[in-house]
Formats: structure tokens, sequence, C-alpha cells
């Protein structure tokens, strides 16, 4: 894929804001990915962290404020209009198909692309079956790039749950996206599996490929992230290099609470 010129932002925030009821999830936020770029988002629980994902990626639409992709307005977009834009996330929790094979679950994201809500089996002309043909072809360069290719035809449910987040990863890739939102991929994984997302992620963005990446790990966010947004009760507390927000007095005393940031402790 061809990084684009001009440096123009590739996603942009303004003003978002999110309530349910009286509490205030996200507070007006204002953000700009570039294009290339690996942006960590890091808070406490509750800190407003897969909200703002979900209104980004069309889950929730924002009490106020706007979505800009690529310089296009796309707030409030449903899911499989910003997918066919290049904005496709993943799952804080593995949401694979268990009973579907690796494979399957991929085409579910490459048709997220291609055909969103349709199945062009159901249409068996000559282009759709090329294009099928091209689908497959696709869905077997990705899975041998992200080392899946040997779990291909195995039911998700079968596979430890270290494979099982990369395979989330894998769908969201099948629907080429231009900037991917990762909602904690390595919750829960070991050290040795966490270097390994970290990696892949790297190449991700190697291929061309954006990312913003939610995580608690401060060790995978400080090795993988460009910049890192803190988020504390909806609002920005600080932006800029993981080393700078992380020698912040207010990011560790909302980690740590107060009297640590006098301190001076990580
Ligand atoms: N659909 C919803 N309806 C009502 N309240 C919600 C909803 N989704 C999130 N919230 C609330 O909004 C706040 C922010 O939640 P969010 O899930 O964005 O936090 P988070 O930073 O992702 O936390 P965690 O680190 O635990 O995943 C929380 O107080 C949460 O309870
Ligand atoms: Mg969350």
């Amino acid at each position: 894929m061809m990084a684009r010129t001009g440096g123009s932002p590739l996603l942009v925030i303004e003003g978002l804001s999110k309530t349910f009821g009286t509490l205030r999830a996200v507070q007006n936020l204002n953000l700009s990915v570039a294009d290339g770029e690996i942006l960590g988002i890091i808070g406490p629980n509750g800190a407003g962290k897969t909200t703002t994902v979900n209104l980004m990626a069309g889950a929730f639409k924002p009490t106020s404020g706007r979505v800009l992709f690529d310089g296009h307005d796309v707030t409030g977009f449903p899911p499989h209009r910003l997918a066919a834009q290049g904005l496709v996330r993943t799952f804080q929790s593995t949401t694979v198909y268990g009973t579907q094979t690796v494979r399957e679950n991929c085409r579910r994201g490459a048709f997220l692309h291609l055909f969103p809500g349709f199945f062009p089996a159901l249409v068996p002309t000559a282009r759709a079956r090329a294009l099928r043909a091209e689908v497959e072809t696709e869905i077997d360069r990705l899975l041998d790039w992200l080392g899946l290719a040997e779990f291909a035809e195995s039911e998700a449910r079968n596979l430890p749950y270290g494979v099982q987040k990369t395979l989330g990863m894998a769908i969201a890739l099948a629907a080429r996206p231009r900037l991917v939102m990762l909602d904690e991929p390595v919750a829960g994984m070991s050290a040795e599996e966490t270097d390994h997302v970290r990696d892949t992620i790297k190449r991700i963005r190697g291929a061309g490929i954006s990312a913003i990446v939610i995580d608690h790990n401060m060790r995978f966010i400080s090795g993988l992230c460009d910049r890192v947004l803190v988020l504390h009760h909806g609002e920005e507390l600080a932006i800029g290099t993981p080393g700078e927000v992380m020698a912040q007095p207010a990011v560790i005393e909302a980690y740590l609470g107060k009297g640590h940031a006098k301190a001076g402790r990580p």
C-alpha cells in the first residue's frame, strides 16, 4: 500500500463527547492521527478508551463532535461503511465465531470490505466466482503473514487464546483497512505472546496501515507507539511520546493516586 503524501492527518476527532444518562464517558476530545502512525490510548479502567473507539468505529453515535477520516466526515457511519472507507476495529473481548474455521472467520472480514451485508455465493455469476477466488488467495496470504496458515481449517474455538486474538486481527485486516483500532490486543497474553503481537503490529504499520492501540500493558505500549493519549474521566490528560507522558506528574497521579507524583515514581 502506498503512503499518502502531503502530511494531512488520516483521522481527526473534533470535540467528541458521549454521555450515558448523566455519565460523561468521553468529554470534548480532540485528536489527530497521522498516516502511518501508531497511537496508543491508555488510562485507568472506565477512562473512556473503549467508548472512544466505539465512537470512531460507528458502534455509538456521539452526543456531540465529529470524526473525519481521510478528510471526510464519517461521524455516525455504520461499521460496514467505515470499513469500506478503510477504518476497522477489533474488540476488547475476542469475537471470533467459535464454530467457524479460521478461514471462514476471515471471509467475514473480507466481505465486510467488498460487499457489506451481501454474500456473493448467493449470486453465482462469473464475476462473483472470480471475486471469491481472489478473496481466498488474499486470505491465504494474510494467514501466512500472521503465522496462522497452519490453523486455516481449524475451528476457532479449538485454538489457544493467543491465536484467537491474532485471528481477531486477521479478520480486521481482511477488510483491507488503512487504519485499524485494536482494543486490548494483548490482554491476558504471556510476555512472549505480547512481544509477538507487538512485532506483528509493527509489520502491519510497515505495510502502510496506521493503528490505534488500547492497552493497559505499559511496556507493550511504550515499545510500540509513536505517541500515547492518556484518558482520565473521559478527558485528555496528556498526549505525547511514551516517555513524555509517563514523566508527567498528572499521569503518575492518575495511575497511582495522589502523593506519588512528588516522589517522581514511574
Ligand atoms: N453502553 C454503555 N452504557 C452505559 N455506560 C457505558 C456504556 N459503555 C461504557 N459505559 C461507561 O462509560 C465509562 C467509560 O467506559 P469505557 O468502556 O469506555 O472505559 P475503558 O477506558 O475502556 O475501561 P476498561 O479499561 O475497563 O476497558 C464507564 O463508566 C462505563 O461504565
Ligand atoms: Mg475498554
